[in-house]
C-alpha cells in the first residue's frame, strides 16, 4: 500500500471511503477546508490501482494569542487533531493505519510545532483504542459523555510529539 499526502483530487475517496466505514460523515466543503488550510496533514493509502483504500483527514486546532509574556494556556497550546482516520475491511491490520497516523503526526510536529495531537475515540471501538494507546503511545485524557450523535461516550486522547 503506497501512502502518500492527499490532494484535492482525493476528497471524493476519501469522503467514500469515510462513508463506508464509519457513521461519522462530513461534507465536501469540510473536506476540502481541511486540505486547503492544512495541506501537508492528511494522507490516503492506495492500492495497486491508485484506488483510496483508507484515509486520514487531520488539521491543526486553532489557538488565541497570549497578551505579552503571558504563559500560554494549557488549551490553546497549537496542536493537532484527528479529525477522522479509517482504512476499507479488506485492508486493515496490514499497518495501513498506523502508517497513515505517523505521518500527520510528523507533518504536524515540523510544519506547524504541534506540541502533542488529540482526537476522540468511541469507548466501545478496541480495534482504533488499541492503535492508538497500544502502537502509538496517545493516553485518555478526559472522558466525554455522549460526545457521539447516538449517545455513546468519547475518550479525549492525546500523544506528546515533543521529541
Ligand atoms: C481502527 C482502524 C483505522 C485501524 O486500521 P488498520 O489499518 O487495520 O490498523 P493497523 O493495521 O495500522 O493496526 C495497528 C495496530 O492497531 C491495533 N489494532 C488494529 N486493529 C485492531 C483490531 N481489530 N483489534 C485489536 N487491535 C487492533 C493493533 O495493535 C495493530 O497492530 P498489530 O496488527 O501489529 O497487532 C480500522 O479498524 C478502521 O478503519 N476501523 C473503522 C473506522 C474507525 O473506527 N476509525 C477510527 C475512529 S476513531
Amino acid at each position: 500500500m503506497n501512502v502518500r499526502a492527499a490532494t484535492v483530487d482525493d476528497l471524493a475517496g476519501m469522503q467514500a471511503c469515510n462513508l463506508h466505514n464509519l457513521p461519522e460523515n462530513y461534507t465536501m466543503k469540510y473536506y476540502l477546508y481541511h486540505a486547503l488550510t492544512w495541506p501537508s496533514l492528511s494522507y490516503v493509502a492506495e492500492d495497486h490501482k491508485g484506488r483510496i483504500v483508507g484515509y486520514i483527514l487531520a488539521k491543526m486546532e486553532d489557538f488565541e494569542e497570549q497578551p505579552d509574556g503571558a504563559p500560554p494556556a494549557s488549551d490553546h497550546v497549537p496542536h493537532g487533531h484527528v479529525t477522522s482516520i479509517s482504512v476499507l475491511r479488506s485492508y486493515r491490520r496490514l499497518g495501513v493505519a498506523k502508517k497513515l497516523m505517523v505521518q500527520s503526526q510528523e507533518a504536524m510536529a515540523t510544519v506547524y510545532h504541534a506540541a502533542y495531537v488529540s482526537l476522540h475515540v468511541r469507548k466501545s471501538n478496541r480495534a482504533a483504542l488499541s492503535l492508538y494507546r497500544d502502537t502509538l503511545g496517545f493516553t485518555i485524557k478526559d472522558s466525554e459523555a455522549k460526545y457521539y450523535a447516538d449517545g455513546e461516550d468519547a475518550y479525549a486522547m492525546q500523544l506528546s510529539l515533543k521529541p
